[in-house]
């Protein structure tokens, strides 16, 4: 009988040892630039309370009535965090942080989960780096968090993408918009998606959301928010487009841009890149003055963003850009018998003690097998150790690009690699 073998969850893939390297080279970038920015990175549990989510993120979103990988433990309810917005307010106000005083500027990276139909740039494990700037009531946060995500496509080299900017309003505009939106939808709902009548009664908002063909005629001409928003909202609204224009950072308005999370208040911003197909959106945020208060702090103005690191890829493969440098191996010490093997054991330490990466022969491979495994393992220089080189004291060192060698000993070698 054939042996049972397994694989992944549909739509999680393992990220095998040659492909980390461009994740790393990403995550560098991440860093540098969030500590440009004077952002400090924070790390949350991948799972938390379903309440939180449900709260956070909107009991009528698909994230949280379709795609939740939840599971129960006792009496309590968990899920996967589908994002890393309600996990980290909640860590704001479970650990009381605006005590370290001033605005909390945070950003993170990690795996989120999301039961959705995989696809190119769609998976049900995927990765986000993300920041949020936490009691920040002014445009300027809004502006910093759009600077900070834009200036890490920058460093990566993906620039011909378009950002969409909206305001979604605050309670009371929306409340107003609300109202319209209905009173001008509900003499077309007969010719509409079954989809757009449910959210009808629901949230009608996100009929503006829906991607189903018969609902475009309608959508193209509803009201826009930007009618309803109140005299502060509207004000808030211009000074981020000012800014953003200060900083000369292009962006588009686009009044139907509703986010696929309720939590949103005014700003509202989508980063699209036309190299990603169907899923187009590289990243998305926007400003959540609600949330906090909505999980039991007190109220807490704040704005994140969040970008998905597969689509960032996606998008480097269609643009030719590579993020991997090349690597080298500094050493590769070869050894020819048990004497010189158990030298190379003994001075391996030695040279990695010394900064160096080094590496050599564990299986007992021929000479010409190892100056293999050298040439594969990229190796810079090769020292080379046999009996005659033991009883003098001076090894074989090789340069394998020139193709040049020399004898020395090994402080002499040290020093060479060193200096
Ligand atoms: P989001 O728009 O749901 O926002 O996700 C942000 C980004 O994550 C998307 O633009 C996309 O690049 C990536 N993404 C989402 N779902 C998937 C998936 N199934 N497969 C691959 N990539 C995906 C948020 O998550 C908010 N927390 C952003 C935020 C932070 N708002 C305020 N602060």
């Amino acid at each position: 009988m054939a042996q049972q073998t397994f694989s992944t969850h549909v739509g999680m893939v393992d990220i095998l040892p040659g492909e980390v390297k461009k994740w790393q080279a990403l995550e560098r970038i991440i860093h540098e630039e969030a500590k440009k920015f004077n952002f400090e990175e924070i790390r949350t549990p991948i799972m938390e309370q379903t309440e939180l989510i449900a709260r956070g993120v909107g009991q009528l979103t698909d994230i949280v009535s379709k795609e939740m990988f939840a599971f129960e433990r006792g009496d309590d309810q968990y899920v996967l965090r589908p994002e890393c917005t309600a996990p980290v307010a909640r860590a704001f106000v479970e650990h009381h942080l605006e005590q370290r005083g001033g605005t909390q500027n945070l950003y993170y990276i990690g795996p989120m989960f999301r039961a959705e139909k995989p696809q190119k740039g769609r998976q049900r494990q995927f990765h986000q780096f993300g920041a949020e700037i936490i009691g920040a009531d002014d445009p300027a946060a809004d502006v910093d968090i759009i600077a900070l995500m834009m200036s890490i496509y920058d460093r990566v080299g993906i620039s011909n993408t378009s950002l969409k900017i909206n305001s979604v309003g605050d309670p009371e505009s929306r409340k107003a918009y609300t109202e319209a939106l209905k009173d001008y939808f509900r003499p077309h709902l007969e010719d509409m998606s079954d989809i757009s009548n449910e959210r009808f009664e629901k949230n009608s908002l996100r009929i503006l959301d829906s991607k189903e063909e018969e609902d475009q005629p309608f959508i193209d001409d509803a009201p826009v928010i930007t009618d309803f928003l109140t005299k502060e909202t509207e004000a808030h609204y211009a000074r981020v487009k000012e800014l953003l224009k200060e900083l000369e950072i292009p962006f588009e308005e686009d009044p139907y841009l509703v986010r696929g999370l309720d939590y949103y208040t005014r700003t509202a911003f989508e980063l699209i890149s036309p190299d990603l197909g169907a899923q187009d959106a590289l990243g998305g945020g926007g400003r959540y003055d609600l949330l906090i208060e909505e999980i039991g702090g007190q109220h807490t103005p704040a704005v994140g963003f969040a970008a998905g690191m597969e689509r960032l890829f996606i998008a480097c493969e269609e643009l030719g850009i590579d993020l991997v440098e090349e690597e080298m191996l500094d050493v590769y010490i070869v050894t020819l018998g048990e004497e010189a093997r158990n030298w190379g054991l003994k001075h391996l330490p030695k040279l990695r003690k010394a900064g160096l990466s080094a590496s050599m022969d564990y299986i007992g491979r021929s000479i010409k097998a190892q100056m293999k495994d050298a040439d594969r393992e990229n190796a810079r220089h090769v020292i080379i150790v046999g009996g005659n080189e033991l009883a003098e004291g001076k090894f074989t060192l090789r340069n394998m690009k020139a193709s040049k060698e020399d004898s020395y000993t090994f402080e002499e070698i040290l020093n060479k690699l060193t200096n």
